[in-house]
């Protein structure tokens, strides 16, 4: 039978480094906040019921991002150090045995094959107490310092501050990342001293406390240094945040994207895009969207938390949010789908067209400059160029609805609440505030007045 894991994650820390009143592990890279990336690689390797995380600045906050169904906290009352934040959860996780992992909620990258590897590690033979996870870094500057002995054996890790200038002359760096046999850990996890120049309690102390007790501790390297960036100011936030979109599009190009320029490109972690799709420069594709097969995303729109079909055609600088664009759509460029819109199978949404709660009808078109706020319209409608539904009267919103097959004239103003017929027509220039029934013509302007003759007369007496 394999050895349980037990997984915490600790995540109580402010981050003074962030100089932010947000609490660190709440800041987002790569679309989510750093503390959902962790939770989501702990979720592959072991069940919810067996991840704990150590909250305590904005308690509640980081458990709503976590909000996955299982997962416990641990309060840690206060932030006295990454040793006292494993310790504030002795009850529930003392008595749990097997291995404890412990993760840094500010190490999102890690991916969990590495964690698998520490895994298997920590699972050999002999006197082992433990695994942490390392690495060489060219500039290991603010990491705990890895200090081996003439086997090979983690000795030691010495903070930055502390160190001397030969310790910081070490390239190896400690990543914040341990496996550890967990009834060892809980008998000498008492004996963590607190740090005489911090008075912390240093997790990190635990390698000499394991030595001391006659223990060895083992560390696996990770190959990729970037793997295991630890975020403690908004430069590093940056840097994971670029390394996690290089993540993203490359996998989305190896699937059958087409990323045209991708260093300029943002896709968040939680999007899915089909085969044969192609994304031009500077899009950006948020949150939970999901696009089809063969769509064109243009250069500069802006995706989020839609649906989007197979052949579909997101012009340059559109935007669209929340929306549902079915099969074939075509939206831009520089249309505004602002939200809760659905668009169906064909439809044309053309330059300088604002969408809010509309549906569009199979086949419908406003192809030029128009506001479509709360209407229905249905199936092969054509909305003309700068057509506007007054859908607020100050107070209150109104819904528009427009059948099947109706003809809206450029340039109409329609009052709502308002119903136009099946098959109707509105007349250029029209201010509709009745009804228009199925099939009827609607005419809401003043009659044209001719005068002939009245611009020559004019010039004529201007020349006097
Ligand atoms: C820590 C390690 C260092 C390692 C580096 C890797 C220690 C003493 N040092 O330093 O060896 O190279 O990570 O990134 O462990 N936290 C709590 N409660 C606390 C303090 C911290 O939950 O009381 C949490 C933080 O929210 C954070 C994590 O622990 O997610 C790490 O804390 P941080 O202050 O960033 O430690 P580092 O100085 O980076
Ligand atoms: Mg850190």
């Amino acid at each position: 039978m394999k050895t349980p894991v037990t997984v915490v994650i600790l995540a109580a820390g402010l981050g003074t480094r962030m100089k932010s009143r947000k609490a660190k592990v709440l800041h987002q890279a790569g679309g989510r906040p750093l503390i959902r990336h962790v939770v989501d690689t702990a979720l592959e390797l072991t069940p919810a019921e067996r991840i704990f995380v150590v909250v305590g600045h904005q308690a509640e906050e980081v458990r709503r991002a976590v909000s996955t169904p299982g997962i416990r906290f641990i309060r840690q009352t206060e932030q006295k150090g990454t040793g006292d934040a494993v310790t504030s959860g002795r009850e529930e996780l003392a008595p749990l045995g097997g291995r404890l992992m412990i993760l840094y909620g500010d190490c999102p990258l890690l991916r969990v094959e590495t964690l698998r590897r520490l895994i298997e590690a920590a699972s050999g033979a002999g006197k082992s107490a433990g695994v942490l996870l390392t690495a060489q870094m060219k500039d290991p500057t603010g990491y705990g310092r890895i200090i081996r002995d003439s086997h090979g054996h983690v000795r030691a890790i010495v903070e930055q501050k502390a160190a001397t200038t030969e310790q910081l002359a070490i390239r190896e760096a400690n990543m914040g990342i341990y496996c550890l046999h967990a009834d060892l850990f809980w008998k000498h996890a008492g004996e963590i001293q607190p740090n005489p120049a911090s008075g912390e309690y240093y997790l990190t102390d635990m390698v000499e406390i394991l030595n001391r007790a006659g223990h060895t501790v083992e560390a696996v390297e990770v190959e990729d240094a970037r793997e295991a960036l630890g975020i403690n100011t908004r430069l590093e936030l940056a840097e994971v945040d670029r390394l996690f979109r290089g993540r993203k599009v490359t996998e989305l190009m190896l699937a059958g994207v087409t990323i045209e320029m991708p260093e300029t490109v943002t896709v968040d972690a939680g999007v899915r895009i089909g085969m044969d799709t192609i994304v031009e420069p500077f899009a950006r594709i948020l949150g939970n969207t999901v696009i089809g097969e063969n769509c064109r995303i243009g250069a500069g729109a802006i995706v989020s938390d839609s649906e989007l079909a197979d052949d579909v055609e997101v012009g340059p600088y559109t935007l669209v949010n929340t929306s549902r664009l079915e099969r074939g759509v075509h939206a831009g460029p520089f249309a505004r789908l602002r939200m809760e819109n659905h668009v169906s199978e064909g439809a044309h949404i053309g330059n300088f067209v604002e969408l809010k709660k509309t549906r569009m009808g199979v086949s419908a078109k406003a192809n030029h400059l128009a506001y479509l706020g709360d209407s229905q319209i249905g199936a092969s409608v054509n909305v003309g160029a700068g057509t506007i539904t007054c859908n607020y009267d100050g107070a209150h919103k109104h819904p528009t609805r427009i059948g099947d097959g109706a003809f809206v004239g450029s340039n109409s103003t329609l009052v709502a609440p308002l119903e136009i017929g099946e098959g109707a027509y509105v007349a250029a220039g029209s201010v509709i505030t009745d009804a228009v029934p199925a099939d009827a013509l609607a005419v809401g302007r003043a009659r044209q007045v001719l005068k002939e003759e009245w611009a020559k007369k004019r010039r004529a007496l201007q020349k006097k």
